[in-house]
């Protein structure tokens, strides 16, 4: 008997386009993609619709998506293989978004972290779409029948929550939803601000807090020589009471492929100075290339042109399929072609 073509699990991720991607995305979550290309049936959002959930100026936003999605090409995203789109242009996002919103309680959003912090943050803009953002994130991954989502920790509430929304929606009209799962990194799930090294490091924080992706060599150098560490001279792994020694050792073990072990035979001892142009010297050696890259793709429009239209077409052709579901499901008039 012929063997069967085994049907790939399906992978979905977004990424925010605001402000500069960090090495903490990189590690905690574009770094994965690539390395699950070619074993899943994967889809990646630049998800602006996230981003307006905060006030952008509109032709910012507008280059950060193209910048976003160039990223995503050069750090070895294969176009082909992947879909890689913009979300607003898929507008099934915001279909089941509202959907969904019907089968979440306002009790679920308000215990979400990130609202917290980010009303914290923009108290004169505490808007609807900012508490209701992690029921389109659900609306994003379920859109698509998703199996796997790459995140780093800061998303596992999120995450929480797209499959208890999932739970509840085939309780109330038989498996429709595969609930998803997550994947995290095994190290750097969450990488550090630099300089505080007890909050995650974050694109919205100011520029010494973090290391962007795109950061030429010596700016990463500087960065990391002024990284908080402690008055110990120890380079040994102790998040506790070392959380910014801890943090650099986890970014070196992460991109080197070293145990925290090697990396602490190999500094411990030296003096800080010296581990931390080592860490510098690891991570240009990573971005370098995907700066190159990243300076030749960007500077192709058309090609990103090409890429848009063709992700956004692939992505809508999937979404159309589940929303007919959907509809039929909760009883909505049913679609025409
Ligand atoms: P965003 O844009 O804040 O971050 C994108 C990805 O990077 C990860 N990440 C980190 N990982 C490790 N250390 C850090 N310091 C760090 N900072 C960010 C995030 O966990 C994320 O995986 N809500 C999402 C975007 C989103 C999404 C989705 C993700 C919208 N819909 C559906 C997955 C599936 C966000 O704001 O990520």
């Amino acid at each position: 008997m012929e063997a069967q073509p085994q049907v790939k699990q399906r992978i979905f991720s977004g990424i925010q386009p605001t402000g500069n991607l960090t090495l903490g995305n990189y590690i905690g979550a574009l770094r994965n993609f690539s390395a699950l290309q070619n074993e899943y049936d994967c889809l990646y959002s630049i998800v602006d619709m996230h981003a307006i959930t905060v006030r952008q100026n509109p032709a910012e936003l507008r280059k950060a998506c193209l910048r976003t999605m160039a990223i995503f090409l050069a750090s070895g995203l294969d176009p082909e293989k992947n879909i890689i789109y913009f979300q607003s242009q898929v507008s099934q996002h915001a279909e089941l978004g509202w959907i969904l919103n019907c089968f979440t309680y306002m009790g679920e959003l308000s215990r979400m972290t990130q609202f917290k912090d980010k009303s914290a943050k923009h108290a004169d803009n505490i808007n609807a779409g900012l508490f209701t953002y992690p029921v389109l994130m659900a609306a994003d991954i379920l859109l698509y029948m998703t199996n796997l989502v790459p995140i780093g920790a800061d998303q596992k509430q999120h995450l929480e929550l797209a499959r208890d929304i999932a739970q509840r929606f085939n309780a109330l009209y038989g498996d429709v939803f595969p609930v998803p799962e997550g994947y995290f990194p095994k190290v750097g799930a969450r990488i550090m601000s630099l300089q505080d090294p007890t909050r995650k490091m974050s694109k919205s924080d100011p520029e010494e807090c973090y290391i962007a992706i795109l950061d030429k060599p010596d700016v990463i150098r500087k960065k990391l020589r002024r990284a908080v560490t402690d008055s110990d001279t120890r380079v040994v792994f102790d998040p506790e009471n070392k959380p910014g020694v801890a943090n650099l050792m986890s970014i070196m073990t992460a991109l080197s492929g070293k145990t925290m072990d090697e990396v602490s035979a190999e500094y411990d001892g030296k003096g800080y100075g010296v581990f931390k142009d080592a860490v510098a010297d690891c991570v240009i050696s990573v971005l370098e290339p995907i700066q190159n890259e990243y300076d030749r793709i960007s500077a192709d429009k058309a090609y990103l042109e090409q890429v848009m239209v063709s992700g956004r077409e692939r992505a809508a052709r999937i979404a159309y399929k589940t929303m007919l579901k959907v509809r039929k499901k909760v009883g909505l008039a049913a679609l025409t072609l």
